[in-house]
């Protein structure tokens, strides 16, 4: 294509050179780069003919200064416009002074804001920016399957499966390389939702109630009024909204042989309160330890015993255990199957396991009233889970407090991902769910099936509804990534990713 020469017309322009960084762009474009999606190209912003950035750099751009006037941006080599269209809205926004590298707070841009204006990937325009024609040989689970199939040549992620079902059963499943529904693996966080879900068991048949209090249960539990930890119920402990905010080190928890009990007792003397029950969210294991001693408590039966009866039993879960067998990390102690995955989020969707009360109270966006209401990327907070909003504290002061956009909040997408980057979530609204089967090597953390689930998801949305999407449907499901997540994903591959070590917390 030839030189492609822009001129903008940039409301509110920003007149100190200061207060602008080019290094997402710069950023960007040596992901889009490597990543082969254009090659050979140069990239240039000028203003009143003076030049801030150039791609490839000859001199450091942002030592310049500029005044107002005409800003041209010229793009030369590039194979379809696609690179001005990402690109632009990204020039915009560091032209008004934001930083389109940070992804949280005021001068971060909003991922909805970028995609707005076209300033994103679909997985069609992936396939397109690699060659593979997205049209062929039909749109539907073909298009996801070529879509996985280059995924993997790309290296995102090697191996892996891609599920989804409805209340009626399977309706996709592909598998790339060893990583298929049967293999078990380590699940990190992945362990919330389901250790979540065993514990509303005992709500489910009315051994507790979501507004028992700890101190009920559990005899070593404050029940001095003046204390804030004797208000606490279940119900703060599984919307992490306890008053915890940091997990204590007690030894006993990596102890297979302690007792489950007492450990917990230890745990609740180690840990230091910092607000009152009910007035802020974190994302931390106390919460389902307390939990689930509350459960063991008030049911007399051993964790093994409770996860056999009111998890692995009722869901024919038949490959997924806990560690410690005997004293299990709540948290972060599973190790399951995509089969037995599958297993819990189509009895779920059916309201086969739980029932529609509970599982429906489980489902609301719990955090929205307290702050932080999240992590500011993964979403708002259910109960063990996730309401998914994936980047939602982006371009808001307020970061990891704002509240959800209206989409997301009618979206009601339920999704329990763990740190191994293991993907589940549910569509409630369209009645199916969809997972990512994987436990990427702790070496080398990613996090780039998150990205795969922001591509994917509103392509199934289609397929399901037996229709193709249209571009304009994927920007509005929010399926594109942004100039950002391309270089996210490009720093998360070998050699640049980052060892997962000992933190298993996310
Ligand atoms: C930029 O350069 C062109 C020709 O080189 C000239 O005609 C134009 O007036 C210049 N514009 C500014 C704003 O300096
Ligand atoms: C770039 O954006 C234009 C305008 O929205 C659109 O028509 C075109 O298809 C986009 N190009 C690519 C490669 O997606
Ligand atoms: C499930 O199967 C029933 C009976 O075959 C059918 O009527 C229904 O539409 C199916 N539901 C979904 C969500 O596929
Ligand atoms: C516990 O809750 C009660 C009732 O809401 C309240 O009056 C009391 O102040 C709370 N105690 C503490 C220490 O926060
Ligand atoms: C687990 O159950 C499934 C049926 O749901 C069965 O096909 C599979 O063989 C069982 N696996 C084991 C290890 O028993």
């Amino acid at each position: 294509m030839a030189t492609l020469r822009l001129l903008l017309t940039v409301a509110g322009l920003v007149s100190a050179a200061s207060d602008v960084s080019w290094q997402s762009l710069q950023e960007g474009l040596t992901a889009w780069e490597a990543f082969g999606f254009d090659t050979s190209f140069s990239y240039s912003v000028t203003r009143d003919n003076r030049s801030l950035f150039q791609y490839p750099a000859s001199h450091d751009p942002t030592t310049l200064a500029w005044s107002d006037g005409a800003v041209q941006i010229f793009i030369a080599g590039a194979k379809s416009d696609l690179l001005r269209n990402v690109t632009v809205p990204v020039v915009m926004a560091i032209f008004k002074g934001k930083d389109p590298s940070l992804t949280t707070g005021e001068k971060s841009v909003s991922r909805d804001e970028l995609l707005e204006e076209g300033g994103g990937v679909t997985l069609p325009a992936l396939l397109a920016a690699r060659g593979v024609s997205p049209q062929h040989p039909q749109p539907g689970w073909p298009l996801i399957q070529r879509a996985l199939d280059l995924w993997a040549a790309m290296g995102w992620d090697k191996s892996f499966t891609f599920n989804v079902g409805t209340r009626n059963g399977t309706v996709f499943t592909y598998t790339k390389g060893t990583t298929d529904m049967n293999r078990r693996l380590p699940g990190a966080s992945l362990s919330k939702w389901p250790a979540t879900l065993t514990i509303a068991g005992l709500v489910a048949d009315g051994t507790m109630s979501f507004d028992d209090k700890a101190n009920k249960y559990l005899d070593w539990w404050s029940k001095d009024p003046s204390d804030p930890r004797s208000n606490i119920t279940l119900r703060h402990l599984l919307t992490f909204q306890s008053g915890y905010t940091s997990d204590p080190r007690v030894l006993c928890q990596y102890n297979p042989f302690a007792n489950f009990l007492k450990c917990a007792e230890t745990l609740y003397k180690s840990a230091k309160i910092s607000s009152p029950p009910g007035k802020t969210w974190s994302y931390i294991s106390i919460h389902l330890q307390l939990a689930a001693a509350m459960a063991v408590s008030a049911s007399g039966l051993a964790p093994d015993v409770i996860f056999q009866r009111y998890l692995y039993q009722p869901l024919g879960m038949n490959g997924t255990s806990w560690f410690p067998k005997k004293n299990p990390m709540m948290a972060a102690g599973i190790v399951t199957t995509g089969a037995d995955f599958e297993k819990m989020l189509n009895k779920m969707l059916s309201y086969e396991f739980l029932g529609q009360k509970v599982l429906s109270e489980m489902e609301e966006d719990w955090s929205a009233p307290v702050s932080p209401c999240g992590d500011g990327w993964f979403g708002h907070y259910g109960m063990g889970h996730w309401f998914d909003c994936m980047g939602y504290g982006s371009g808001q002061a307020k970061g990891s407090s704002a509240q959800l956009s209206q989409w997301c909040a009618d979206e009601k997408i339920q999704a329990g991902p763990g740190a191994f980057g293991f993907f589940p979530l549910i569509d409630r609204k369209r009645g199916y769910y969809m997972q990512i089967v994987l436990k990427e090597d702790s070496k080398c953390r990613s996090e780039i099936p998150e990205y795969l689930r922001i591509l994917a998801k509103p392509l199934v949305d289609a397929i399901l509804e037996k229709r193709s999407a249209t571009e304009r449907e994927l920007f509005e499901g929010r399926g594109a990534l942004i100039l950002r997540e391309v270089y996210d994903i490009y720093k998360s591959l070998p050699p640049r990713c980052w060892p997962l070590g000992e933190q298993i917390q996310i």
